[in-house]
């Protein structure tokens, strides 16, 4: 469903990544890791065409269905994200306003996005955390970000980004700031979304045994390019590049997420 061919993308003329290819299919879970700096979130905001700092895919192409997103215009932008593609990112905490109440952002996010009347989307919004597994998701509405866990926040994150069943989920290191246990909760939590929605997942870890328990396929990215490619077992196996093994001599424990 998601194709990006060939893409180079710089930062005022400085190439940050450099003729990337990959291709998602449906209900596939694909990661992108590799060291600190390899480009992995230019990638995804350039999916959801949402470089920062006057980023611009300045070659290739990124084709959803077939259809190049490059050439959307603004109007078709709003349409897509938050409802065929949605995004997490490492602390989606940051992104509830900390002086609002979660559900009067929640109901908000909800009624930018349809027509529904602002106590259904509140309802709306408690069945969403339900689903997420976060019990008492009326009282969660209730409360403010403060008094929620980084992992509450997070789970909210997920399902808010879920309330439209988008096709497309992007996420950007979404559990990195979370301690082993909810980390696993929440992994666990994404591949049961795609179990039942069928959601393609191109998520962004730098965490190269969450990566494996999570995703069918491993991208590891350097310095812009993906360096090695393959299923978790042929990377887990030691891949094909030096970098591959770097990164698997810097995991202290893969078991530790699957065990968790
Ligand atoms: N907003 C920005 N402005 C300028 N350069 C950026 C910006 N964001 C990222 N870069 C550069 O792009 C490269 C890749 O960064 P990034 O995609 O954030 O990597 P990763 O997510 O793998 O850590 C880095 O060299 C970084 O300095
Ligand atoms: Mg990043």
């Amino acid at each position: 469903m998601l194709e990006i061919q060939n893409m180079t993308v710089c930062y005022q003329g400085q190439p940050a990544v450099k003729n990337f290819s990959m291709r998602l299919q449906a209900g596939e879970i694909v990661s992108l890791t590799g060291e600190s700096g390899s480009g992995k979130t230019t990638v995804i905001r350039a999916v959801l065409g949402l470089l920062a700092g006057g980023g611009r895919v300045t070659q290739g192409d990124i084709l959803l269905d077939g259809k190049s997103l490059l050439t959307n215009t603004p109007e078709e932008w709003r349409r897509l994200r938050g409802t065929e593609i949605s995004m997490v990112f490492q602390d989606s905490g940051a992104m509830l306003n900390p002086i609002r109440r979660v559900g009067d952002v929640f109901t908000e996010y909800i009624r930018t996005h349809s027509r529904m009347p602002k106590a259904e989307a509140w309802k709306r919004g408690v069945s969403m955390l339900e689903q997420m597994h976060l019990s008492g998701g009326g009282s969660i509405m209730k409360s403010y970000p403060f008094q929620l866990s980084g992992g509450m926040r997070q789970r909210v994150g997920i399902a808010m980004a879920m309330t439209f069943r988008p096709r497309l989920l992007l996420a950007d290191e979404p559990t990195s700031a979370l301690d082993v246990t909810t980390q696993a909760q929440i992994v666990r939590q994404m591949m049961e979304l795609r179990d039942e929605y069928g959601t393609s997942i191109l998520v962004v870890t730098h965490n190269l045994g969450m990566a494996a328990y999570l995703s069918d396929r491993i991208i590891v990215m350097k310095d812009g390019q993906a360096a090695d490619s393959g299923t978790r077992e042929d990377i887990l196996g030691g891949g094909r590049s030096s970098c591959t093994r770097e990164l698997l001599d810097a995991v202290p424990s893969l078991g530790g997420v699957r065990d968790a």
